[in-house]
């Protein structure tokens, strides 16, 4: 009988504990484990970037494809030398007005970078979070965390340490409670081509914002532009167990008659619609308000029973965007790429 390869990591059951110590969490790390963390956009599972083997136990536990790359996280912009090779201008210009915070910046990497965080791109993918718990942990640190959503890969992010508790319990020894996160949606991601700047992902910093720094605007090209798909052929991301369609609410509800429908609302949009459940993004509504509850609103709506899950989508602007995205990837009817 073969042996397994050396760095296959086992995935032993384990006690996870929910706790707000940034000791125990920077210890950890420190040893090659995982920890899950808060950022004000959504839990991240850390390891150690420049850890291989640390690395590995997060594709693991995530059950996440190898080809798909890591972000990694500093404290602070000054720290990030080390681990790039050079700095576009606009890249210095978005980074000093929005970070920390829910930006993410992809740059030429230098060697200290692992391929397995880059999935062997000439890029790596730089985000300073400002929660501050994960500030003070980074603090600490004297290595980057390589961190996705603490999400099983396929299903909704988390927002609260218990979510993450309800996905990854058993499988990594500490989750660091940093309290609902108040974003609520993935950072946005940017590329830079020459001056251009290009957005990869549409995230918790508004396009319009970027736009109104950078004095022009921003190239749209997401990997669901990029690499269209037919429908049915890919798995949807973000997804909820139970089917979630997002489009116009009212034909949406009179297509499914007859089920048990759950509502996911934004302000009165579900006025009138006499359904099985109904969960509210935002009364009022606000779209940060909706950002920040969506996550959690669609474990709830996947745990009320319902048959089905409606949503219609949301004013384009501000973070409205970044909610349509999540919302058009965790349907069943439109499935383009996602993590
Ligand atoms: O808000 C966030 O960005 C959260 C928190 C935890 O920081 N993280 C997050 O990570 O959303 P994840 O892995 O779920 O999504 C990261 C996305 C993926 O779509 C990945 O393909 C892309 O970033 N990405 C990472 N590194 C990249 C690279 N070198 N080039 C292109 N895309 C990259
Ligand atoms: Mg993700």
């Amino acid at each position: 009988m073969s042996s397994p390869p050396p760095n296959k990591y086992q995935l032993q059951p384990m006690e996870t504990i929910i706790g707000k110590d940034i000791l125990v969490a920077s210890k950890l790390l420190e040893q090659g484990e995982l920890v899950a963390i808060p950022t004000e956009t959504v839990y991240g599972l850390a390891a150690n970037a420049l850890d291989e083997n640390a690395v590995i136990k997060i594709f693991e536990v995530k059950r996440r494809p190898r080809f798909n790359p890591l972000i990694i996280h500093l404290p602070s912009w000054d720290r990030i030398a080390p681990y790039v090779t050079d700095i576009p201008e606009a890249a210095r210009l978005l980074a000093q007005r929005f970070t920390p915070g829910p930006l993410t910046i992809l740059l030429p990497r230098s060697s200290r970078i692992p391929d397995l965080v880059t999935a062997g791109s000439p890029k790596v993918a730089v985000r300073i979070p400002a929660h501050p718990l994960t500030q003070a942990l980074l603090q600490r640190l004297d290595f980057p965390l390589a961190a996705p959503s603490a999400n099983p890969f396929g299903y909704v992010s988390p927002t609260t340490a218990q979510h993450v508790f309800e996905n990854l319990q058993g499988h990594i020894p500490y989750i660091l409670d940093g309290g609902p996160c108040t974003v609520g949606v993935e950072s946005t991601i940017v590329d830079f081509e020459g001056e251009r700047i290009i957005v990869r992902r549409k995230g918790g910093l508004a396009l319009e914002e970027i736009e109104a720094v950078a004095g022009a605007p921003v190239v749209l090209r997401t990997a669901a532009e990029e690499h269209p798909v037919a429908p049915g052929q890919l798995r949807s991301h973000y997804a909820t167990a139970t089917p979630l369609f997002a489009g116009d609410l009212r034909s949406l509800f009179q297509r499914h008659a007859g089920k048990k429908i759950c509502i996911i609302a934004f302000g009165d949009n579900a006025a009138g619609l006499d359904a099985w459940c109904v969960l509210q993004l935002s009364e009022r509504g606000h779209l940060d308000e909706a950002a920040k509850n969506l996550f959690a609103v669609m474990r709830q709506a996947d745990r009320c029973g319902a048959d089905v899950i409606i949503a219609g989508l949301l004013p384009e602007k501000g973070l409205g965007l970044a909610i349509n995205d999540r919302l058009l990837r965790a349907s069943a009817e439109h499935l383009p790429h996602g993590n």
